[in-house]
């Protein structure tokens, strides 16, 4: 990956000449295994060379001064680090605030400020977690501007609690993980329970994934999100009564199918019942990705995609038009939502040569049902967050 001369060169016309370090953090996609990370599931999620680029330099004083070029309407930011709270006007720089706070929280010095240009490459509210990227660039970012004695596990799990604890969103470990630990050509498979994990080669020989990005506005997503977490709570509870687990991630689909009458209503039962086959689903995707049976993955992908639509609700007519479309293309193995539904993106597992007909004829159909433009981006798998020099 290469250094991003422009943004060097950007810092010094806003900062002034300073020395500089430049990162990078990835943003994500999902191949499968969604809302599952909240119920001690697994994930299989990937980062993408799409991500935040950030050039920051230390300062003596204690003032924190952040500008990103997806925001030049905000202009620069600033806040003192004697002031942490969160501040809506303070926009993404909460972001950087929270990150800065919960490692100071948990014992790190972080005595002086900084100055810190972000540029982002992430489509944006696209559902390709740039939250996460830019949390995880703060968090290494700080860690080498501060010599702080964090890992990345320590980083992925102060990011979660950023956004759990100080911006509000109830989200599971899966984007904060997928981002701190990806690597180039690599997915990772993440049991959420224990965090144990693999790195799992992606090997599509003539195939490539395409991200479908719906456009649609995540307004309600948020809280339909905590709506689901919930209903997957009380569908556990109930399974409680009766059966030793602590999570729904342990259940095979038998047992699962075998206590329903404990859940007792139908609602409750569909989402318990996504959260239990996606966990099956996720693990036989793996299994036949390393035999190298596309066709079979595929066919997961699609299932995954139904579930959620089904079971889990959480689709919507304008991924369903998506999915639904790019099913039926010649040449495409599989199609799903990535990431939390109710808009953002869907992946597509396409021939390479079968790409521009397929992009012309999901966008001619998605057009014509929507009534505005899905976009297209190929996905490939880089490296997770890192110092580029
Ligand atoms: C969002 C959350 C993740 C995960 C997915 C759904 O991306 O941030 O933790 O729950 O939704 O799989």
């Amino acid at each position: 990956m290469e250094i991003n001369r422009a943004l060097n060169t950007k810092f010094a016309e806003i900062f002034g000449p300073r020395n500089t370090t430049q990162y990078f953090s990835p943003g994500r996609i999902n191949l499968i295994g969604e809302h599952t990370d909240y119920n001690g599931g697994h994930v299989f999620p990937a980062s993408i060379t799409y991500g935040t680029y950030g050039v920051a330099a230390p300062r003596e004083d204690q003032k924190v001064l952040v500008y990103s070029t997806n925001f030049d309407d905000l202009g620069m930011i600033s806040f003192d680090l004697k002031n942490l709270a969160y501040d809506k006007k303070d926009n993404w720089a909460n972001y950087v605030k929270g990150m800065i706070l919960k490692l100071k929280e948990a014992g790190h010095v972080i005595d002086h400020g900084f100055e810190l240009l972000v540029e982002g490459t992430i489509p944006n509210g696209a559902g390709l977690s740039s939250s996460a990227s830019l949390e995880l660039l703060v968090g290494v970012m700080l860690e080498d501007l501060f010599n702080l004695s964090t890992d990345r596990l320590e980083l992925v799990k102060t990011g979660k609690k950023v956004e759990n604890e100080f911006i509000g969103v109830n989200s599971g470990i899966m984007d904060q993980f997928a981002i701190g630990f990806g690597a180039v050509d690599q997915a990772i498979l993440l049991d959420t329970n224990t965090l144990e994990y693999e790195m799992v080669p992606v090997k599509l020989g003539d195939y490539a994934v395409v991200i479908m990005n719906t456009n649609k506005r995540r307004e309600l997503a948020d809280s339909k999100y905590n709506e689901r977490r919930s209903e997957c709570e009380e569908a556990l509870a109930r399974l409680q009564k009766k059966l030793d687990i602590q999570s729904l991630g342990e259940l095979d689909e038998a047992t699962f199918e075998a206590n329903t009458d404990l859940i007792g209503d139908d609602t409750l039962i569909r989402r318990a019942r996504h959260a239990v086959t996606e966990n099956q689903r996720t693990l036989e995707a793996k299994a036949e990705l390393v035999k190298g049976n596309l066709a079979a993955f595929g066919k997961l992908l699609n299932a995954s995609h139904h579930s959620l639509r089904d079971d889990y609700e959480v689709t919507g007519i304008e991924l369903d038009t998506l999915v639904d479309t790019a099913q039926a293309q010649a040449g495409v193995l599989g199609a799903r939502m990535t990431g939390a539904g109710f808009g953002g993106c869907a992946i597509a597992l396409v021939q390479e040569d079968k790409i521009p007909a397929f992009e012309n004829q999901v966008y001619d159909k998605y057009l014509d049902v929507i009534g505005y433009a899905p976009e297209f981006y190929v996905a490939h798998i880089g490296s997770g967050t890192t110092k580029m020099g």
